[in-house]
């Protein structure tokens, strides 16, 4: 900026020639010395090789980490991870690069690994599963997730003996149960909340089923009374929902205490769950593979993944690292949602790409997904 702002007395011509010369040389970061401060780090993209530049980074600095290494053996990046000869070797170079992740991460921060699977001699290799025993049995870290991203739109392959695979893991790796961890940020269906308030029919079913009960009367009676009472809850908004079980109709629940569920069946003869607003949070997301008009890149993964996983571990301005940031996703939806950034890819062209598709989102261009 400060060079920039030198040219201001320059005449027109000369200026645009000189401005020119410093965006490109603020464009493209060179590979850099080990030297480079910190702070020079953030914001940027930077070319290089994942590990010489991870060594570089502080300990207990990045507050997430989100990345998706090369699958093995599935697109030819020319160079780096994903060119090894045995799926061993493969996994060996992630865990290095896992272990820079777990160096520089802050006590309260988290790690996302998504890693795609293989076949080899026509049977799967489950090379997420090794890669994610292997960071457990080396690392101090816990597992909190396994979140399945299930693909709504798989390549259609017709075999004739296996079925089209559609899923892919993103491992959740955190150094201490003290994680940061906003869950009402995460996926929110506020839109669908309490939509049966107004229904004439809520509850409808259990008034037949009490009545066609083997309950004593007096069990009758009190259960009629609390369903009328938790149906008024319904219309005015205090829950969700409910379910109601009743002796002699609905399946016993296993287990429970004394004031549980299978003790309140056995003694009042039903029991009712009430079902709170909060819509439950699974470890499941849903979302279509991500196509770029004109994309450079061949392996992006979904924004709107990426964003629902900053929301849910990271605070604005948080510093959140991608050693494998490829077309640029993580940095993309970091900056979209007010946290700092750092990309690190060893091709010089993806870089450039990641950022363009930054400066695209800075100056408000029209969104370039297309799903
Ligand atoms: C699957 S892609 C990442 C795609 C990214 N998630 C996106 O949405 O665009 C993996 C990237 O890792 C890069 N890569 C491979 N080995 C690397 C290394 N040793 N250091 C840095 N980047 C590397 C590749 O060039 C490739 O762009």
């Amino acid at each position: 900026m400060k060079k920039l702002r030198s040219v201001t007395n320059l005449p027109e011509k000369k200026k645009a020639k000189k401005k020119k010369k410093f965006l490109i040389a603020e464009t493209i970061t060179p590979y850099i010395s080990l030297n480079r401060s910190f702070e020079n780090l953030i914001d940027k993209i930077i070319h290089g090789d994942n590990l010489t530049i991870l060594k570089s980074i502080p300990k207990n600095t990045i507050n997430l980490i989100i990345t998706s290494p090369p699958y093995f053996k599935q697109r030819d990046y020319g160079i780096g991870i994903g060119n090894e000869k045995t799926t061993e070797e493969y996994v060996e170079n992630l865990l290095r690069v896992f272990s820079e992740c777990e160096r520089i991460l802050t006590n309260d921060g988290s790690i996302v690994f998504n890693l795609g699977d293989k076949y080899l001699e026509s049977s799967l290799q489950l090379i997420p599963f090794r890669f994610a025993i292997e960071v457990q049995k080396r690392f101090p870290v816990k597992l909190v997730n396994n979140i399945t991203w299930v693909k709504l739109n798989p390549t259609p392959r017709q075999y004739q003996k296996r079925l089209v695979s559609s899923t892919e893991p993103f491992f959740h790796f955190v150094k201490d149960d003290g994680y940061y961890y906003n869950l009402s940020d995460y996926i929110n269906n506020n839109g669908i909340k309490n939509k049966r308030t107004n229904g004439n029919n809520i509850g409808k079913r259990y008034f037949d089923l009490i009545e066609s009960s083997n309950l004593t009367l007096e069990q009758k009676k009190l259960a009629l009374c609390e369903l009328q009472e938790v149906i008024k809850e319904v219309r005015a908004g205090k829950i969700e929902s409910f379910r109601m079980k009743i002796k002699g109709i609905h399946s016993e629940p296993f287990g429970g205490q004394n004031g549980g569920r299978k003790y309140q069946l056995m003694k009042k003869g039903f029991t009712i769950i009430k079902i709170k607003g909060n819509p439950i949070k699974r470890d499941v997301i849903e979302c279509a593979v991500e196509t770029i008009k004109g994309s450079k890149h061949p392996a992006i993964y979904p924004l709107y993944i990426i964003k629902e996983i900053i929301k849910l571990l990271s605070r604005p301005n948080d510093i959140v690292l991608d050693p494998f940031i490829g077309s640029g996703t993580t940095a993309v939806a970091a900056k979209d949602l007010g946290r700092r950034y750092i990309g690190i890819d060893i091709n010089e062209e993806y870089c450039k790409y990641a950022r363009a598709r930054i400066k695209n989102l800075n100056e408000n261009k029209l969104p370039e997904l297309f799903t």
